[in-house]
This record gives C-alpha cells, structure tokens and sequence, in this order.
C-alpha cells in the first residue's frame, strides 16, 4: 500500500469583486443606499464592514459574553443533535459551507457525518480561508477539502469532489441569514436551492423569537464589547476612508422591533447614534448629523420556527427538521427541495 501523502490543497479562486468601503459609506451616509427596510433610517451602512482585524476579534469577544446566547448555544446543538442531522443526511454527502470563518462548528458536523464526500468550504476572505482549510484537512486525514474564495451570495459552480456524492448539503450556521431583511433572505434561499441541486439540503442556524429581555442585551452587553465592535466601524473607516469621526459621540443603542406585518417575525437593530449635532468629513465630504440621528449598522433577524418554514418555502425549501436547545433559543434547522418529496 501507498505511504498516506498529506493531501495538498487546492484554492478555487473566483476572484470575488473586492467590495468598495469608501463607496459604500459615501452612499450610505447619503442615504442612497438600497437593501434596508422601508422604514430605516435614512443612514447605513452595511454591517460586512464590521469585520477588519479588531472587528473580527470583537466579534470572537462578544461569543464569549454570558449575554450572547447564540454562537455557544448553535454548538452545543451541534453536539447534542449531529447525530440525528447526521441520520437525516446519510452518507457520501458534500458539505458547502457558505461564510466558513474558522469552521468551528463545521468540524463538530464532520465528525458525525458518515463517510462524506467532500467539504466545500467557501468564503470571501482568501488567507484566513487558505490557513482554516489546510488545518481542517490535517485533522479529517481523508476527507477531501475543496475551498473556494467567492462572494457565496451570487451564483457559483462548484467543485466536484473525486467521488459522486450521496447528495449536496449547504450548510449556513451562525444565523448570518438574520443580516438579511426577509426580501433578501428569500433571494439568498433560493440561490442555495439552485446551487444544492434535485437532491440537495439546507442546514441552516436561524436564531429564534424571545423576550426582548433576552434579546437584547445579547446585543448591548454590559461591559461594552458590542458597543465597541459597532464604534469600531467608525475607527476602520477614519483610517481606510481618510474621515474625522469622533466614535465616542455617537451612542452605541440596540433595539427589538416586531414585525407587525408578520407574527413570529422580528429584528434586533443596531445603530451609531449622535450625542450632539456635529459634522464630519469623508474624504472631503461632509456630513452633518443632529442630535439623535442615527447610522443603522446592523439588522440581526430572529423567526419563529412557523415564520421560517413561510419565509423558507417562498424559495421552494421545505422544513425537514427543527433541532433546538431545551430554553428554545436558537435552532439548528434542515430542510430539503419541496419539489422532490
Ligand atoms: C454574525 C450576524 C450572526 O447578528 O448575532 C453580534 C453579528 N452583531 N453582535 C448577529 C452580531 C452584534 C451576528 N451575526
């Protein structure tokens, strides 16, 4: 028999347009913005921007915090229930993961899934997805790893791994679907629906409606660390833009809005609001806000299980399984093509 090789591994570079900061916060200032709800304030900017190097360790910070329940809760549902998502999806199957960070609770999916075909793990940022993917397939000696550095919500062709997979399963953990509004959502879904093909699964983390009480302080903790990691947008773009914000005269502030048109539907909503009126300058541009004015930097959407199923099947996905801790926080969700049941 052959001597085991390390196996090398191959990045499939997509060349995912290199997103535009100043653009971005030029419109977004201006309010000229698409993608927000209807009744947003007027300012945005768009919260993929949150994550430069301080940002991303923020973010790592604020998973740690008692107050934010999700991304601790999603792994222990991973831990608790794999087996069962792993029964549901059988064997040879080729995972895609859509915005595959550090794939943490990718690995904890691996290890109980039978035999898979291939790991596809996607995501925009080239280096950190190069390092994460040769470590993962050091630690899964077999499984064949096929990154890909593209933008995941536009159309891809995937690779195909050596073996014929049992079928496609997109996974999308870490309620990332909630930075959608449900507009967005719906158009996103029914991209993975293309992409996973006749067979294909959905495993999705989509965090749940509860007491706002709950909610959000998981969004203003307070030690301040979410206050810092929106501020932080401010920093980056002061730095990357060329602009003169002072991030302590805004206020970082986090709201629960229900949905009044849909039951079982709302959103956590972030903003940078301002203590004072003042000006500042973008690259040239100036900007004033009033007292009270805000920059909405973030939507993080929670659904019912109900809300989900109707948001999910507007793009032809039909609910399989609904996995959840014991308090009913989060849940980890798999659904399949409605068409081919
Ligand atoms: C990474 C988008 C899932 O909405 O909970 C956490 C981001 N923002 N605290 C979320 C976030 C403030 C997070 N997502």
């Amino acid at each position: 028999m052959a001597e085991p090789t390390s196996p090398s591994i191959e990045l499939l570079d997509l060349h995912p347009p290199a997103g535009d900061l100043r653009a971005d916060v030029l419109a977004g200032l201006a309010g000229d913005l698409p993608g927000a709800a209807s009744d947003a304030p007027a300012r945005r900017i768009p919260p993929k921007w949150f994550y430069d190097e301080r940002g991303s360790a923020l973010f790592d910070a604020i998973c740690d915090l008692d107050e934010y329940y999700p991304t601790r809760t999603e792994l222990a549902i991973t831990r608790d229930c794999g087996g069962e998502m792993s029964m549901h999806i059988g064997p040879r199957a080729l995972l895609v993961e859509y915005g595959s960070g550090s794939s943490i609770k990718t690995r904890v999916l691996l290890a109980h899934l039978r035999d898979p075909a291939g790991y596809v793990p996607i995501d925009i940022s080239r280096d950190h997805l190069r390092a994460s993917a040769a470590r993962l397939a050091a630690e899964f000696p077999g499984l064949e790893v096929l990154p890909v550095c593209a933008d995941y919500t536009r159309p891809l062709d995937l690779p195909s791994p050596s073996r014929i997979p049992g079928r496609t399963v997109i996974y999308f953990p870490g309620s990332t679907i909630g930075n959608f509004v449900p507009a967005d959502a719906v158009d996103f879904l029914r991209v993975a629906h293309d992409e996973a093909g006749p067979a294909g699964q959905l495993l999705i983390g989509v965090d749940l409606v509860k007491d706002p009480a709950v909610l959000v302080p998981a969004y203003d903790d307070p030690r301040g660390v979410t206050a810092a990691f929106n501020k932080n947008l401010l920093t980056r773009i002061n730095r990357e833009v060329g602009a003169d914000f002072d991030p302590d005269a805004f206020a970082h502030r986090a709201s629960w809005w229900q949905d009044p048109a849909v039951e079982g539907r709302g959103r956590v909503e972030i903003e940078l609001v301002s203590r004072l009126e003042q000006t500042a300058t973008v690259d040239g541009h100036a900007f004033t806000f009033a007292e009270g004015e805000s920059i909405l930097t973030e939507y993080s959407y929670k659904y019912s299980t109900t809300a989900f199923a109707q948001l999910a099947a507007q793009a032809g996905w039909s609910v399989v399984r609904v996995w959840t801790d014991p308090n009913r926080l989060f849940s980890v969700q798999l659904l399949d093509r409605s068409e081919a049941r």
